[in-house]
């Protein structure tokens, strides 16, 4: 099936997340538009899409509230999409994969085509007190990462592209 009609829907508080739906944005083929999310008073209407990529960010364990609302509201026309999953997160290994399953429904995390998580960066200089204090105490309980990868925003695009011939 010739599938051509992507949507990037996404939530982003310090701008790496929408930097990582820009990159997709740049290697999805066909048309694609893109969503932020919190910069909206409705949805998009997922429906009138072959494609869609859902991306947010990971907040003491959670992802952004308006992407939950978006899967809620969704669910069933999800399900039945070419669907792609993303997290930035400072995690990585076994609790970043935890953190991923954990942020969308399980519906969802079932029958996505592609899911992954793919880093994340604090720039300190944007954080508020609050939100250094927490960070400080995550960097002292374990091992983060501080860059995105390309390479996994690559692979994600390659997965979910209707013309990607491994697919096929
Ligand atoms: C206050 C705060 C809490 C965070 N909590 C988590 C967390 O629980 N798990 C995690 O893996 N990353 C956590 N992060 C890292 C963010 O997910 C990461 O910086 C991400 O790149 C942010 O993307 P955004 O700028 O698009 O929102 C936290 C960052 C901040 C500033």
């Amino acid at each position: 099936m010739a599938t051509d009609n992507t949507l990037i829907v996404y939530a982003s508080r310090h701008g790496n997340v929408e930097r990582c739906a820009r990159e997709l944005f740049n290697l999805i083929d066909g048309k694609v538009d893109i969503c932020n999310l919190n910069n909206r008073e409705s949805f998009p209407d997922a429906s009138t899409y072959d494609s869609i990529i859902i991306g947010g960010s990971i907040y003491q364990g959670k992802i952004q509230k308006s992407v939950s609302e978006f899967c809620e509201m969704n669910l069933d026309v999800l399900t039945k999409k070419r669907l792609g999953l993303f997290i930035c997160c400072l995690y990585s290994d076994e609790r970043a994969e935890r953190e991923l399953k954990e942020a969308f429904p399980p519906a969802l995390i079932s029958s996505a085509m592609v899911s992954d998580y793919f880093g994340g960066v604090v720039d300190k200089s944007r954080l508020s007190f609050w939100e250094k204090i927490i960070t400080r105490r995550m960097a002292a309980s374990g091992e983060l990462v501080s860059s995105i990868s390309k390479e996994k925003i690559k692979e994600f695009a390659k997965k979910i592209n209707p013309t990607d011939v491994s697919k096929k």
